[in-house]
C-alpha cells in the first residue's frame, strides 16, 4: 500500500488535441500546454495531486496541512476545492449541494460536477501546472466515479468519457484516498455541528457504497492511488501523506526516472 512511485501523468492523445476541429476551444492550447508523451515531465512541469474520500474523511484538513508543509519546503502550490475554485464552480457548488434542490437524474449530477470541473481545470489547474506548481485538488475525477458511479449506479464509461473530455485525459500523478468507514465521517461532521448538504444527507448505505467504490478504484490503479487509513489523528495521517508526496516530488525532479 502506497509505497509505489506515482506514475507520470497520463496525458491525452487524439485528434482533438492534435489540431483537429475545435482546437481553438481547447483550453490547454490557449494556455501553452505542450501535449505529447513527455508533457508533464521534467523541469518546470507541475504535478497534480488529488485528495479523495467520503465526507468527513479529512480531505480539507489534510489539504491544509499539505499546503503548509509544501510551502515550508519552498514549493509553489495551488489548491483547488471541488466543486468550486472558480466563480462558476462556487455557484454550481451552491446549487448541487443545496438540500432544497429537487431530485436530479444521476447523469445530470455527473454533468453538473463535470461543468464545475471543466471550469476549474481551465482557469486554475491547467495554468498552475503550466507554471510548474504542485496542484492539490480537494476532490477530483475519482469523486464522480465513486459518488455517481459506485453510489448512484451511473455507467462508469459515461463518467470516464465526460471527465476525460473535461480534463483532456489528464489524471493526477498521485491520488491520496483517505479511507474511513462512512459512519466515522458522518460522526465527525456531526461533532463539528456541520449542516449536511444534499449529498451528505444520503443514507449511510450510500456512503458505504461510495467508500467501496473508492477502494475498487484504488485497487485498479495501485500506481496512482495511495490508500491512507484516515482514522488516525490528523498528524499521523499527514505524515503518511507527506511521505508519498515527497516521493512524487523526487520523481518529478528526476523526470520520473528516479
Ligand atoms: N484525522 C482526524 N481525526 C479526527 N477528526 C478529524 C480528522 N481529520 C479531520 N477531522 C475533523 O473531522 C471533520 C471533517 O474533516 P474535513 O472537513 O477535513 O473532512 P472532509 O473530508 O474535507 O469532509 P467533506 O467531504 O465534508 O468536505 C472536521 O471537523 C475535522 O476537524
Ligand atoms: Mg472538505
Amino acid at each position: 500500500m502506497g509505497a509505489s512511485r506515482p506514475e507520470p501523468a497520463q496525458r491525452p492523445r487524439g485528434p482533438e488535441q492534435e489540431g483537429g476541429p475545435g482546437q481553438e476551444g481547447v483550453p490547454g492550447r490557449q494556455n501553452g500546454w505542450v501535449m505529447g508523451p513527455d508533457a508533464g515531465r521534467g523541469a518546470g512541469a507541475g504535478i497534480l495531486i488529488s485528495l479523495e474520500g467520503v465526507e468527513g474523511s479529512g480531505k480539507s484538513t489534510q489539504c491544509r496541512l499539505l499546503l503548509a508543509w509544501l510551502r515550508d519546503q519552498g514549493v509553489a502550490v495551488t489548491t483547488v476545492r471541488e466543486p468550486g475554485g472558480t466563480d462558476l464552480g462556487e455557484r454550481l457548488r451552491a446549487i448541487v449541494l443545496d438540500p432544497a434542490l429537487g431530485p436530479l437524474r444521476p447523469e445530470t449530477e455527473v454533468l453538473l460536477f463535470a461543468a464545475a470541473r471543466s471550469q476549474a481545470f481551465v482557469e486554475r489547474i491547467e495554468p498552475a501546472l503550466s507554471r510548474g506548481d504542485v496542484v492539490v485538488c480537494d476532490r477530483f475525477v475519482d469523486s464522480s466515479a465513486a459518488y455517481q458511479g459506485a453510489g448512484l449506479g451511473v455507467d462508469a464509461e459515461f463518467i470516464r468519457r465526460v471527465n476525460d473530455a473535461v480534463t483532456q485525459g489528464l489524471r493526477p500523478q498521485l491520488t491520496i484516498l483517505l479511507d474511513v468507514p462512512a459512519g466515522v465521517g458522518r460522526e465527525r461532521r456531526r461533532q463539528a455541528a456541520a449542516e449536511l448538504d444534499r449529498i451528505e444527507r444520503r443514507d449511510i448505505a450510500y456512503h458505504e457504497a461510495v467508500r467501496t467504490g473508492y477502494l475498487a478504484l484504488a485497487r485498479r490503479e495501485p500506481g496512482r492511488f495511495m490508500v491512507v487509513d484516515g482514522t488516525g489523528d490528523p498528524e499521523t495521517v499527514h505524515d503518511a501523506i507527506q511521505g508519498a508526496v515527497a516521493r512524487a516530488l523526487a520523481s518529478r525532479a528526476t523526470g520520473g526516472r528516479g
